[in-house]
């Protein structure tokens, strides 16, 4: 079984099972006896879009650059379309030129002193494609990624979204088995950056080839994956599809990092299968189940993420006995789209991300409501 799915929550959400196309296996890499990624185990499956997410130095180019062929691991094995390319114990290493992949980096590395056609034919020309094929392929591609207009300019006359749908193109051309993509969004500037996520989305539904992109931006990862890796110090964090890591990060590092979110500590109040109550404050949390977690110990300290967006305030108290509270608002900061309130609760302060329609006032009493199934027990903080 290669997805790690815990139930899809719309049909829309639910994925097909996928072949498995690239195998990570306890990989290891270091830097000069200095580890970089710490033993980490991933399959990406046939057509599937996964993103390796982290804070900068986790590791994530080394593990792309690793499965391209391009820095050698300390341990571990790497297979391909069910071939292995690397193996420590069997001293296999696959060449990079053979391991099929092609890979787009952050910088496009695109030949200024070359025309847009031959920077895309490059590869095609050094493999001795026929003339009229690798014409026929760079149209293609360039077609794919809206630059076909641009085939005889110089690559210097080009803007650097037009330089990384050329380097896109030149990804594609050699028709690899996956392509391999490095924060190929982060030199352009923000406005374009959307512009491109969304081109790149649909190149991806367009040529389903398997991507394995590397990013550390959280809206990229969650716009652009079937599934995300979140990569912590050389380690996996969490995997899972997007909504999944959002609505049940399972540590304060992936609620920090994906999202915002309320940590709130308190001791477990009830022992049951079904999920734990917690007294946090002067408050009863009800959480959600947490199917990989032991069954809370009564008493014992738990912590619980609660995403900003998630609270609801009202005037009135609303339906439901579980997780209504009185409360008052002490900061509301208008943003235009969002209003952000910092929130007195039973609990002690709340976080809550509010929408314009409904503005509440600074010092205002209303009801808060956390819905229990948005109470998310996370693992306590080991380090
Ligand atoms: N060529 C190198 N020589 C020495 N150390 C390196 C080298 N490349 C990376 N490292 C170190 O390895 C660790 C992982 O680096 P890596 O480049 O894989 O991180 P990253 O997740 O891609 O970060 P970023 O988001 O900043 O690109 C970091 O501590 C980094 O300093
Ligand atoms: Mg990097």
């Amino acid at each position: 079984m290669l997805m790690h799915e815990a139930g899809a929550d719309t049909k829309e959400d639910s994925m097909p099972e996928r072949r498995v196309f690239i195998r990570v296996t306890n990989l290891e890499a270091s830097y000069h006896g200095k580890p970089a990624v710490r033993g980490i185990s991933f399959d990406v499956g046939e057509g599937e879009q996964l993103s390796l997410l982290g804070p900068s130095g986790c590791g994530k180019t080394t593990t792309l650059r690793c499965i391209a062929g391009l820095e050698k691991p300390t341990a571990g094995e790497i297979a391909i379309d069910g071939r292995i390319v690397y193996s420590a114990e069997h001293n296999i290493d696959v060449p990079s030129e053979r391991r099929m992949l092609s890979m787009v980096f952050q910088s496009y590395a695109i030949w200024p002193h070359m025309t847009v056609f031959e920077n895309v034919a490059y590869g095609l020309r050094v493999r001795r494609t026929h003339a009229e094929a690798v014409r026929a392929r760079v149209t293609e591609v360039l077609r794919m990624v809206g630059m076909e207009s641009y085939i005889d300019q110089p690559a210097t006359n080009l803007s650097g979204g037009q330089q990384q749908r050329v380097a896109l193109a030149r990804s594609y051309a050699s028709l690899p088995k996956a392509l391999l993509l490095d924060e190929p969004l982060s030199n352009l500037d923000a406005r374009l950056r959307v512009h491109m996520r969304q081109e790149l989305k649909r190149l991806q539904r367009e040529s389903r080839i398997t991507n394995l992109y590397v990013t550390h931006d959280q809206e990229e990862a969650m716009a652009l994956s079937d599934r995300i890796i979140v990569m912590r110090d050389g380690l996996i964090e969490q995997v899972g599809r997007p909504l999944e890591i959002y609505d049940t990060p399972r540590s304060r590092f992936v609620a920090d990092f994906i999202g915002a979110a309320n940590i709130l500590a308190g001791h477990a109040l009830e022992h049951r299968p079904s999920g734990a109550t917690l007294s946090v404050g002067g408050a009863r949390l009800a959480c959600a189940p947490r199917e990989d977690m032991p069954i809370p110990d009564a008493d014992g300290n738990y912590l619980a993420a609660v995403r900003t967006v998630y609270p609801e305030l009202r005037r009135e108290r609303g339906d439901g006995a579980d997780n209504w509270w009185p409360g008052t608002v002490r900061e509301r900061i208008l943003l235009g789209d969002i209003v952000n309130y910092v929130l007195e609760w039973p609990g002690g302060t709340l976080r809550v991300h509010g929408f314009p329609h409904t503005l509440f006032c600074e010092g205002e009493s209303v009801w808060v409501h956390i819905p229990a199934g948005r109470a998310i027990l996370i693992d306590a903080d080991g380090d």
